[in-house]
């Protein structure tokens, strides 16, 4: 079917004047710093945590003998995706925005071989396709989700327009399927789904690569066996529809599952509990955050990041202390444990109110007012690490202390 399409769009990376700042000039004068010594708000990276965490993913896939993709989105940098490729053992990622792939994409990444495989994971709009092909010709494999019977149609007509009669270009497609999350995927075991299935395998102009679900409702897991179950209840969804496909001649081989808790709980579970599942995808693994460790399945200890703030202000008559970072600083996202944060070292007090640039602290008892003068600084440990990292247009990154010893530049915008 024909598509009226849409104008094409260009992502602002590519020669519209925006860049991403300066690395060399950053670490230049950052580094060898210790954190008193910068502006705060800032947004800093252990980084061997990162790569513990990162590694901890690495052992998971290895025992469940099954590939890891790792979403880059919760950092954007160049240097976090090197971290989770190597110890991780993949080189396959997801992205959410085609500024992200442009950025692995024209990095060292692929030029030294750590970064093969690359992943859109958000359904494409009609308006990137120009910007699809362009990355296709620079990495070795780029693929797109599709869950709907107009983005084929689109593509299709895209296609035609481009390439004519010729179908020697093959696009990357995995299925995207909805089992708990109800954001993005085709309703599974309904008539149009099974429709769009059909039109995929049988396009002369795809490869269809594969199932993929995300099991976004498993944050709402608050101990081992509910994430045991979460992960066992998506998989068992995934293989009973591509079971469902193949009786009505379908042959969808590969399927990728996953999301940060289920990945972990994937750890401690019997190996069985993957069988048939071919990749595990996970995002905020590398950084961690309050809302993984409501999960049970990580530690305050596995948290890699936290936003450096200080005292702007203090108000003993009220027991609130006002903090120099706010919503900007944090998100506004919530965690099942209360507040916008958690004060390491401080734990007792609520980060209960947070406006754009104010933070404010309450039930801080009396006698803790003693030692909090106005400009100490303070580490908050974050709500969701990919939205609060989303904040910062670069990371302090230090190694287990407060000495600064790289600067991580994300990219941003879309
Ligand atoms: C398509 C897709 N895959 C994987 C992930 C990674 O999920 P998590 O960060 O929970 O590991 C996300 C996160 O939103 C996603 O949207």
């Amino acid at each position: 079917m024909s598509f009226d399409l849409p104008p094409q769009t260009t992502t602002p990376l590519l020669g519209l004047g925006f860049s991403v700042p300066d690395k060399q000039s950053l670490a230049d004068y950052y580094v060898g710093k210790s954190l008193n010594q910068v502006r705060t708000p800032r947004l800093v990276v252990d980084r061997a945590v990162v790569k513990r965490n990162c590694e901890r993913l690495g052992a998971i896939a290895k025992r469940q003998n099954v590939k890891v993709r790792v979403h880059v989105k919760t950092h954007k940098t160049i240097e976090a995706t090197a971290i989770e490729l190597e110890s991780a053992n993949t080189d396959a990622i997801v992205v959410s925005t085609l500024a992200e792939a442009f950025y692995m994409i024209q990095s060292d990444l692929v030029k030294s071989g750590l970064l093969k495989d690359v992943l859109l994971g958000l359904p494409i709009s009609p308006d990137k396709f120009d910007d699809l092909f362009t990355l296709a010709d620079q990495v070795e494999t780029i693929s797109i989700f599709i869950d709907h019977d107009q983005t084929l149609d689109a593509l299709e007509t895209y296609y035609r327009q481009r390439f004519g009669e010729d179908t020697n270009v093959k696009v990357n497609v995995f299925f995207k399927v909805e089992c708990g999350n109800a954001r993005a995927g085709a309703a599974i075991h309904n008539e149009d789904s099974l429709a769009l299935a059909r039109r995929l395998v049988s396009s002369p102009i795809l490869n269809v690569k594969g199932l993929y679900t995300h099991a976004g409702q498993s944050y709402a897991c608050r101990d081992t066996e509910t994430a045991i179950a979460a992960l066992q209840s998506e998989r068992d969804a995934a293989i009973a529809y591509q079971a469902y496909l193949r009786e009505n001649g379908i042959q969808i081989e590969a399927c990728s599952i996953g999301a940060t808790p289920t990945v972990m709980a994937a750890g401690l579970a019997d190996p069985s509990v993957l069988q048939g599942v071919t990749e595990l995808h996970a995002g905020a693994f590398a950084f961690m955050d309050r809302q993984q460790v409501a999960t049970s399945l990580a530690a305050d200890a596995d948290v890699a990041i936290t936003v450096a703030s200080r005292i702007a202000s203090r108000y003993p008559e009220r027991r609130s202390i006002l903090l120099d970072a706010g919503a900007l600083a944090f998100s506004k996202d919530p965690a099942p444990q209360g507040g916008f944060g958690e004060i390491v070292g401080k734990e007792h007090w609520k980060l209960n109110k947070v406006a754009q640039e104010h933070g404010v602290v309450t039930e801080v008892p009396l006698e803790d007012f003693a030692d909090a003068p106005v400009g100490k600084l303070y580490q908050v440990r974050p709500n969701h690490c990919c939205l609060t990292a989303a904040c910062y247009e670069f990371f302090l990154v230090v190694e287990g202390g407060e000495q600064i010893v790289d600067v991580w530049v994300p990219v941003r915008g879309w």
